[in-house]
């Protein structure tokens, strides 16, 4: 990502609606699934600045795996709690089983990472057997933006492609789901008129509508609660390695 973006994503993390409605819902589908474990050890796997992740380090030790020094460097002084390591997801320097859960936000889907699948499989053979995985994309094949050429995105994902990536890595899908549905018909609009300019949406928008957006998510999140949705503007799969 451009360095601006880094300074742009810690000042926006609390600010932007996007962070704190993701953080929620983040934390509604993947809480109740953490090992409470003496010894726990989680992983924010390309982690950035901690913007959806930090929370993690509430509930055990967790490590912030990012390849770029910045993003480490800005989340030494905001998130003091969290292990920053410098690594590249194509090559994880950890044992096999050393995690107990390993999230995974907006990823996948860079320029850096040519086959998202052998990713995936990497994170299953660091989770341990009865561990969680956590992938967020962004959704929408057709949708690509401005956002996604200064993010340095190479592709977006289906539902059916993150839940497949999941089965081939040997994981079990515990649910995936959709989210920001309601942003949809908006960001394809988007994506027709902004074909030329590469504009982040982290400094747009912020409050998002006035509030609106965050009012949607927050009915968006209780129908997840009750069932999964078919597709969104992000793409979220929870899965499971099986137990030995
Ligand atoms: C859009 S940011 C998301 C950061 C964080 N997960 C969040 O939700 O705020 C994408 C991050 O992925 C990191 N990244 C992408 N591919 C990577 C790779 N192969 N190894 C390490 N970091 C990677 C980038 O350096 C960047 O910090």
């Amino acid at each position: 990502m451009e360095a601006d973006e880094y300074r742009r994503m810690a000042a926006a993390e609390e600010s932007h609606w996007w962070y704190r409605n993701t953080r929620v819902l983040l934390r509604q589908l993947v809480e109740p699934l953490l090992s409470h474990d003496v010894g726990a050890l989680q992983l924010d796997a390309a982690g950035g600045t901690g913007a959806t992740g930090a929370w993690l380090s509430e509930h055990a030790t967790t490590v912030l795996a990012d390849y770029e020094p910045l993003a480490l460097e800005i989340t030494r002084e905001t998130h003091p709690r969290y292990l920053p390591i410098r690594a590249d997801l194509n090559s994880l320097p950890f044992s096999a089983g050393a995690f107990s859960a390993i999230v995974c936000v907006t990823a996948l889907y860079h320029r850096m990472n040519p086959d998202p699948g052998a990713v995936v499989a990497g994170f299953a053979r660091l989770t341990r057997p009865g561990g969680i995985v956590v992938l967020m994309e962004p959704g929408g094949k057709r949708l690509w933006r401005g956002h996604d050429e200064v993010t340095h995105g190479a592709r977006r994902f289906s539902l059916d492609e993150m839940r497949t990536m999941a089965i081939d890595a040997g994981l079990e899908v515990v649910v995936a789901t959709g989210a920001y549905s309601f942003l949809v018909p908006p960001a394809f609009v988007m994506g027709r008129l902004e074909r030329t300019s590469d504009k982040s949406d982290v400094d747009r928008n912020q409050s998002g509508l006035g509030g609106l957006f965050g009012r949607l998510a927050a009915i968006e999140r209780r129908l997840i609660r009750r069932r999964p949705l078919p597709f969104g503007l992000s793409v979220i799969v929870v899965a499971r390695k099986p137990a030995a």
